[in-house]
């Protein structure tokens, strides 16, 4: 296996000064997944209010033979942003092989842990499946993958609402770059949350366990530990908001008392007053419409959807137009 490697250590730098030096702080979720929070997401996986990943693997197991038919049986390149641990993937993965599919599995992934693990799983499970992992950012490893030669069909797998970490503009940006590396006749196959009943949302990310908070609050365990933080973590509050108009589910985390935090590696300190937010997380939830206008405004065609019985969830097909 080679994993193509990126420094991500002054990326995460220059990433959290900025968003703590913002009048309203903010530190992205895709930091979250260090291998403490990696493991920490698969605990949240199996809470039963975090209704995302049985969901989506409903959808997983039902749409496998229709996503294979919309390849017309072409060769592929399974090429998959956020891959995680990929339990879901091998759903797919499984049934495209018993159906005969010819195709190279290529999840990327700013999580080397993440990749790590997921290798030594497939290996185990299908020695002979082509995996080439790529550990970046979506929009490097799409730079790389896009001035790639060959000409296979490619067919980019975007799950576990790995979209919703996007507001609805930044999304429709995000999905144009992947268009834009993408040719005719290129498939689409997205994971989006639907809008529901509040309570449910509020839900998925409170769990009474508590591995919600302590994923969030790791991130700030990932900053003492990588930028020389002093965040006392138990001085520390997670709270989750939900707007049912705009869809938007944020995760905040909020110090119980003033504070000044300084992080020595990078020589900076910030002040913050007692309950002021830092946003972690935005989850954002979307109505089918929205879905389909997306599609049309980032330049794909939409073919269907994909919902799981309790209409929670929805896996978007969609194709760069052939005309
Ligand atoms: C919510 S988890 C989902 C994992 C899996 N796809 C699933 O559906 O269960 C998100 C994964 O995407 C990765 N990720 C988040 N933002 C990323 C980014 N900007 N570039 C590359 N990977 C990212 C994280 O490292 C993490 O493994």
């Amino acid at each position: 296996m080679t994993v193509s490697q990126t420094s991500t250590l002054s990326a995460f730098a220059q990433d959290v000064l900025d968003g703590l030096s913002q009048e309203k702080r903010r530190l992205s979720s895709k930091w979250f997944y260090d291998s403490r929070g990696s493991e920490l997401f698969k605990q949240i996986m199996s809470c039963p209010e975090y209704y995302l990943t049985e969901a989506e693997a409903e959808i997983y197991r039902h749409s496998a033979a229709s996503l294979y038919e919309a390849t017309e049986g072409q060769p592929f390149d399974l090429i998959e942003l956020g891959a995680g641990d990929g339990t879901k993937t091998q759903l797919l993965i499984e049934r495209f092989l018993a159906a005969g599919a010819q195709f190279t599995y290529r999840p990327i992934d700013l999580s080397a842990s993440a990749l790590s693990d997921l290798g030594k799983l497939i290996k185990l499970r299908w020695p002979r499946l082509e995996f080439n992992p790529i550990q970046a950012d979506y929009f490097e490893a799409l730079d790389r993958l896009g001035s790639s030669t060959g000409s296979r069909l490619r067919v980019v797998l975007f799950p576990g609402a790995n979209i919703g970490n996007f507001s609805p503009t930044e999304a429709i940006g995000m999905l144009r770059n992947v268009r834009n590396f993408l040719r005719p006749g290129d498939l689409l196959f997205t994971g989006f949350d639907l809008k529901k009943d509040p309570a449910v949302v509020l839900a998925a990310y409170n769990d009474p366990a508590g591995y919600t908070a302590a994923f969030n609050l790791n991130l700030l365990s990932r900053i003492n530990r990588e930028l020389g933080g002093d965040f006392k973590l138990d001085c520390w509050r997670h709270w989750e908001t939900y707007d049912p108009v705009t869809g938007a589910a944020r995760s905040f985390l909020l110090p119980i008392e003033p504070q000044t935090i300084v992080l020595s590696e990078v020589q900076r300190s910030f002040q913050f007053r007692a309950w002021e937010p830092i946003q972690v997380e935005i989850s954002q939830k979307y109505t089918l419409r929205e879905i389909e206008g997306i599609a049309d405004a980032s330049g794909f065609d939409f073919l269907r959807h994909y919902c799981d019985g309790r209409a929670y969830f929805t896996d978007s097909l969609w194709q760069v137009p052939t005309r």
